[in-house]
């Protein structure tokens, strides 16, 4: 059985990564998974300096999910690249780095820092909805968008996966600019914009009102927004969005990803990636699927 996945040239042994920020840089997981059987890590996103992050409160459980406004707190650059890259070089897996910034030039001096580094891949969070400055402001503008996706494409060594926002009204527009950018990949999705309410309190649960909600609650967003794009565009496409289980991570392969990321879930299930990836295989297995690439965009 044939699970290997080809992204821009840089093979993973299967099709499961990590959800960017919701794992770290594998520390803490690693005693719970061998970070070996993933696809690839995926990091939390470093900016070129360390970034304190948001105001507590800024986590909130919801129905079938939660809502986070994290801020994208970081140590910088310098301490990821001496702490985090040798931590994830001990296994047998890709190192694929998520990218913030509040500029054009923030990202790319991360993305120039990064060219010399032994990474595989760089992912671009252009969607962040939790900072006032870059994420989500780049990510909701097709011309800003092929904008930071060519002036990143200029200086990366590496593939260069861009990460849309689905707080868009047709992210066909986005992934286009992306891939007249020059993108390598694209990976959907990142969270919704969303607000709770404390009642008792009267006020916004999140000390930055509204936050990013993601986990279960919004896979079928998701779904349908990665089989839009890669009906739209030629570039494979990294699905994410409230994947739990491998029928979960199924559909978004079916839909039109070639690969899956597993994020909210690895809070409430640290083995879930794994369990993923073998039941990816239990059904290729079942279904007599030779290569797990057999799948992608099966369902149109
Ligand atoms: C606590 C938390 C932190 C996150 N931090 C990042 C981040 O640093 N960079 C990024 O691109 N996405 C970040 N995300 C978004 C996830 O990578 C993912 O796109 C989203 O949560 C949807 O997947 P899920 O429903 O499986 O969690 C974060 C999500 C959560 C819940």
């Amino acid at each position: 059985m044939d699970t290997k996945v080809n992204l821009a040239g840089v093979e993973l042994k299967n099709p499961v990564m990590t959800a960017s920020g919701t794992f770290g840089s594998g520390e803490e997981y690693s005693e719970f998974v061998d970070l070996s059987r993933l696809g690839a890590v995926v990091t939390k996103g470093v900016a070129n300096v360390p970034w304190p992050g948001n105001p507590v409160p800024r986590i909130a459980e919801t129905k079938s999910g939660m809502m986070n406004a994290i801020g994208l707190q970081n140590p910088g650059i310098d301490v990821f690249c001496r702490r985090d890259i040798p931590f994830l070089k001990q296994f047998d897996t890709k190192i694929i780095v998520n990218v913030c910034g509040k500029t054009t030039e923030d990202y790319c001096k991360v993305v120039e820092r990064l060219a010399d580094e032994d990474v595989d891949m760089l992912e671009i969070n252009i969607s962040c909805p939790n900072v006032k400055e870059g994420g989500i402001a780049f990510g909701q503008n097709p011309k800003a968008v092929e904008e930071i996706t060519a002036e990143v494409k200029k200086r990366a060594k590496q593939p260069v996966i861009m990460k849309l926002s689905p707080n868009v009204t047709d992210i066909t527009e986005t992934a286009k600019a992306a891939e007249a950018g020059g993108a390598d990949v694209l990976s959907l999705i990142n969270t919704l914009t969303g607000m709770k309410i404390d009642i008792h309190r009267r006020a916004f649960s999140l000390a930055n009102k509204t936050g990013g909600l993601s986990g279960p609650a919004i896979k079928p967003v998701a779904v349908r927004m990665v089989y839009q794009v890669a009906n739209a565009v030629k570039l494979p496409v990294i699905g994410m969005g409230g994947i739990e289980t491998a029928e979960d991570a199924i559909e978004f392969l079916l839909a039109g990803a070639s690969a899956v990321s597993v994020g909210t879930a690895n809070f409430y299930n640290p083995t879930a990636t794994v369990q993923v990836a073998e039941g990816i295989e239990a059904y290729m297995e079942r279904y007599g699927f030779e290569h797990v690439s057999g799948l992608t965009g099966l369902v149109k």
